[in-house]
């Protein structure tokens, strides 16, 4: 048995499809039994419940050979760090009750680093705290930018025809796809061939800058003329808390991007087979060009 927490999200949803359609046993954790009906209705097993109810989560790794864990993003939180702390001891807790011996830890890039990092600090503190727990086997997947990110562009490309952030459009790094994440978890959990406490780094399938990523997406899309613009720092901040992400969040995106910016993390790394994965950003843009269309329906359907 797998238990798959995050089973409705990015990587963990990638994760739980895989091991289903392989046939192994899943148990998949979230707050929503309808978004995990469809994998339910394959023969996945659901503990509906939050994470930060260490408990229920305790009885959901119960008899696991493996867990998959992750803090999830909580952007509305008035106080992230505490957020990140509430649900990592939570998570903790319920690997040391429940006598699971391996899991597999979402983590990042830059979560070796202790400070500067926004939100990764949360997740370095994390590692430390899954690090801690005796006799468990702990792999932490550090992967970089998730591809994913970049659907947050959608709405930007239709009203203004640009793609943004505070991130500088010239500065070279590796972005990885979520469902390269997902492939790779899911043979660790399946194999737990790991032991002691470990980290991993997973950086996609090249570096490459974000003028370079919107101009591959702006040629999916037939819209040759579309530009990657970087957002002053403050403009940036307000426009989160526009869009209603909390003041502490916003912050700590902005020193996330200062510091990606500044070569603290995912750039420069060097490759190896080991940490290269398939997917390009030619092949993420069938999925972006694939969701920027839905969104036009979306839209028009709302009009
Ligand atoms: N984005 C990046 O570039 C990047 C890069 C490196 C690392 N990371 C890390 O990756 C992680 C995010 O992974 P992801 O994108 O797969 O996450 P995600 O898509 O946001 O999925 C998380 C899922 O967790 C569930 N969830 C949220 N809060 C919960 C709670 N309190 N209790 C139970 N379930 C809860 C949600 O489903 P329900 O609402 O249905 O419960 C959600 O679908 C973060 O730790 C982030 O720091 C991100």
């Amino acid at each position: 048995m797998i238990v798959i927490a995050g089973a409705a999200g990015n990587v963990g949803g990638k994760i739980a499809e895989s091991l289903v359609a392989k046939g192994h046993r899943v148990r998949l954790i979230g707050r929503d039994r309808g978004k995990l009906a469809g994998l339910i209705a394959r023969g996945a097993e659901a503990a509906v419940g939050d994470l930060g109810d260490s408990a229920f989560l305790t009885n959901a790794f119960r008899g696991a050979d493996a867990v998959f864990v992750l803090i999830p993003p909580n952007v509305g939180a008035d106080d992230f760090r505490a957020y990140q702390n509430r649900i990592g001891e939570s998570i903790a807790a319920a690997v040391r009750n429940s006598g699971v011996q391996y899991v597999v830890n979402l983590s990042s890039q830059g979560a070796h680093l202790s400070k500067g990092t926004g939100p990764i600090v949360g997740l370095h503190d994390q590692e430390a705290r899954l690090n801690s727990l005796p006799g468990i086997n702990v792999l932490h997947l550090r992967p970089t930018y998730f591809m994913e990110n970049l659907l947050m562009n959608i709405g930007l490309i239709r009203k203004m025809n640009i793609m943004g952030s505070a991130v500088r459009g010239d500065v070279r790094f590796a972005m990885i796809a979520a469902r390269d994440i997902a492939a790779y978890a899911a043979e660790r959990l399946v194999k737990r061939d790991f032991s002691g406490a470990s980290a991993v780094d997973l950086l996609g399938q090249r570096d490459l800058s974000l003028n370079e990523a919107a101009a591959v997406i702006g040629k999916k899309l037939g819209r040759t003329d579309l530009t990657y613009v970087a957002f002053p720092y403050e403009d940036a901040e307000k426009g989160m808390t526009a869009m209603g992400l909390s003041a502490d969040i916003s912050r700590l995106y902005i020193e996330m991007s200062k510091a990606l910016n500044e070569g603290l993390f995912a750039v420069n790394i060097p490759r190896t087979k080991e940490n290269t994965t398939p997917t390009s950003i030619e092949k993420f843009a069938d999925d972006f060009a694939a969701a920027f269309r839905a969104s036009e329906t979306g839209s028009r359907k709302i009009a």
